[in-house]
């Protein structure tokens, strides 16, 4: 089958079945293509929670799949390609956190949402990119163990400076890879052309990049941007978004490098044999676990109102 009857015949096969495809801002352009919603993880996050679907096919990683079946047991959660995993995400355990704990009674643990069910399980709240700041501002402890993503930690630390922070030393391959003479290059090439980059990169690449934020974040500041050409910092997905919404302007990826390979398991083939139930993976997440990781994400969407 080519593309556009594969895409047909998934469009019929979702309204007959009430399924609603979600697609991270990552994902391959087929399958943005064929998805009903797509964004950041903290929008997605929340919106499986507010729509109507017996079944959401999650295009994206593991935990993405995870949190969505988190915040709603009765839905059906499938994510396409099972192996689809966040290398970030693997770097932290519950046990490392119970540790943690152990030790320091004194420590609010807040989990990036790049987690598993069972360390939501174990912190006391979760953030995202887009809501991080916010979040860790307006908890009342001041001792905070950020995990698992030390990049992320460090961004935190430097604009919440009333918390002691520290930080795991996780990290994602992908962001952590950008350097600052990449920017520093691509400033000198095209100066006209602002860079935009994600806060998963290391504290030098921020400093000297003009804007710093979620996948969605970056999408909303290019497009507002009064600027003819933009540099991405972050993953080669977001420019299928980009160059959609913004047909005027010209968009360039910092560097080569910026492909996680795991966010590109996912083929629009997989997708269509979700839909249409030959296979997939039906995200499971033990009740105990689930309810505990439940409360780290509903405190988190009640203080990032
Ligand atoms: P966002 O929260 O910006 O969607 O990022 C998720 C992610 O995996 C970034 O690498
Ligand atoms: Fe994980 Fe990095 Fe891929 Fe995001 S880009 S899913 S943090 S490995």
């Amino acid at each position: 089958m080519n593309n556009d009857i594969v895409i047909k015949e998934i469009e019929k096969i979702k309204k007959e079945n009430n399924i609603k495809i979600f697609a991270h801002n990552y994902q391959n352009y087929e399958v943005q293509q064929v998805a009903d919603y797509i964004g950041d993880s903290f929008y997605l996050t929340k919106l499986a929670r507010e729509i109507d679907a017996q079944t959401i096919i999650m295009c994206g990683v593991d935990f993405m799949a995870e949190t969505i079946k988190i915040l709603s047991p009765d839905k059906k959660v499938i994510l396409p390609v099972k192996e689809a995993t966040c290398p970030m995400a693997n770097m932290i355990k519950a046990k490392d956190i119970e540790n943690f704990k152990k030790e320091n009674n004194d420590f609010a643990v807040v989990a990036y949402i790049n987690t598993s069910a069972d360390v939501k399980a174990v912190a006391d709240i979760c953030v995202t990119s887009s809501n991080a700041v916010k979040v860790i501002e307006s908890l009342e402890e001041n001792n905070i163990l950020f995990v698992p993503d030390i990049n992320l930690g460090n961004y935190i630390s430097k604009m919440v400076k009333s918390k002691n922070i520290i930080s795991w030393n996780g990290y994602c391959p992908i962001h952590d890879k950008v350097t600052k003479q990449e920017v520093i290059n691509m400033k000198n090439k095209y100066p006209n052309a602002p860079v935009l980059v994600h806060p998963e990169c290391r504290q030098e690449v921020i400093e000297v990049s003009d804007f710093v934020g979620s996948t969605s974040e970056i999408i909303e500041y290019a497009s507002k941007l009064d600027a003819k050409e933009i540099t991405i910092g972050t993953e080669t997905g977001t420019l299928h978004v980009l160059r959609r919404l913004n047909p005027g302007k010209k968009f360039r990826l910092l560097s080569n490098n910026l492909i996680c390979i795991n966010m590109k398991k996912t083929t629009l083939e997989d997708v269509y044999n979700a839909v249409v139930g030959n296979s997939g993976y039906e995200v499971k997440v033990q009740e105990d676990i689930r309810v505990k990781a439940k409360n780290s994400l509903e405190r988190m969407i009640e203080l990032a109102r």
